[in-house]
């Protein structure tokens, strides 16, 4: 074993631009790193351990023992104690769990002595990501593992290269029921009236084409436009409530070029907006009292 005192890894948090639910039907979504994320250290010892962070509720904790303890064994159970520090909010669908997968299955394939490829960083992170969500479409731990903006669909991840910078303002719209919650609750409704859902389906995957288009092409109205009908998508899917649509249109009046929830949603969540500039109208906001923050997700200065 190759274990290296002080190692320490990061794993971003990931915003969804585009595409969220519609991913978990085949669709695409367009997804990015944030700036903040989990970090996660580690020390020599005599066995693989976690130090669980005491943050977490019961059944949070027994999800991340189950998770430690499989990505332990994919990598040969290295001896090394594991510490974990996030600035990000939990359950907001900012990624969290995505960003825990990579930071912690960095470190430990590392500690394992192997050189770590991409495609194995992202097989053995999404087998952690698995035992957090169940089924999920793999966007999270996807775009932390790549740490760029990318078009995903299931089971295929291409990079994306904007012309332009893209920055989002990320504001908290209240606590909201998990991902997996929502995502059964869709799922009965899609079964009731496949039809009409599959129509819905389909719209979101064309909007998301669009969207990555003008993002590529530097175009950020037309991105911005393409989030806006996004959220009305999502919207007409039962995905969104008062605090999300309140959060939607106060991001829309201070100037965003688009807005939309951002993640499962349902009843809370986080709402991201779309701007040139977003550290201005992050101050004016949290003044007004508003839990908010910017970052980038790629463009010239990111890559
Ligand atoms: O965990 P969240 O809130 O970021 O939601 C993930 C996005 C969904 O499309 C709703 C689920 C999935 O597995 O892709």
């Amino acid at each position: 074993m190759n274990v290296v005192a002080g190692e320490s890894s990061f794993g971003p948090g990931k915003v969804i631009v585009l595409g969220e639910h519609g991913v978990v039907y085949g669709q695409p979504a367009l997804a990015g790193p944030l700036s903040r994320g989990v970090r996660a250290w580690s020390e020599p010892a005599k066995r693989t351990s976690l130090e669980i962070p005491e943050v977490l509720s019961a059944s949070q904790r027994l999800a991340l023992e189950r998770a430690f303890a499989r990505v332990a064994k994919l990598t040969g159970h290295p001896p090394i104690a594991v510490h974990l520090d996030s600035d990000l909010p939990p359950s907001m669908g900012l990624g969290s769990s995505g960003a825990l997968a990579v930071a912690v299955t960095r470190l430990l394939l590392r500690a394992s002595g192997e050189r770590v490829s991409q495609a194995q960083l992202e097989r053995v992170a999404f087998e952690m990501e698995k035992e957090f969500h169940g089924t999920p479409s793999g966007v999270d731990h996807t775009t932390s593992a790549r740490g760029s903006l990318i078009l995903f669909r299931k089971g295929k991840a291409t990079t994306l290269r904007p012309r332009r910078p893209v920055k989002v303002l990320i504001a908290l719209a209240g606590e909201r029921a998990s991902t997996k919650q929502t995502v059964l609750a869709l799922r009965e409704r899609q079964a009731r009236w496949p039809a009409r859902y599959t129509r819905l389906f389909q719209s979101i995957g064309a909007v998301v084409r669009d969207g990555a288009k003008a993002a590529v092409e530097g175009d950020l109205e037309g991105l911005g436009d393409a989030m806006n009908v996004n959220q009305g998508l999502l919207n007409a899917l039962g995905l969104s409530s008062l605090a999300l649509e309140e959060m939607v249109a106060r991001l829309r009046a201070a100037g965003a070029l688009g807005a939309k929830l951002t993640g499962a949603g349902g009843d809370g969540g986080a709402v991201i907006g779309l701007f040139r500039e977003p550290e201005p109208v992050v101050m004016k906001l949290r003044k007004a009292g508003i839990d908010c923050f910017a970052s980038q997700l790629a463009g010239p200065e990111a890559l």
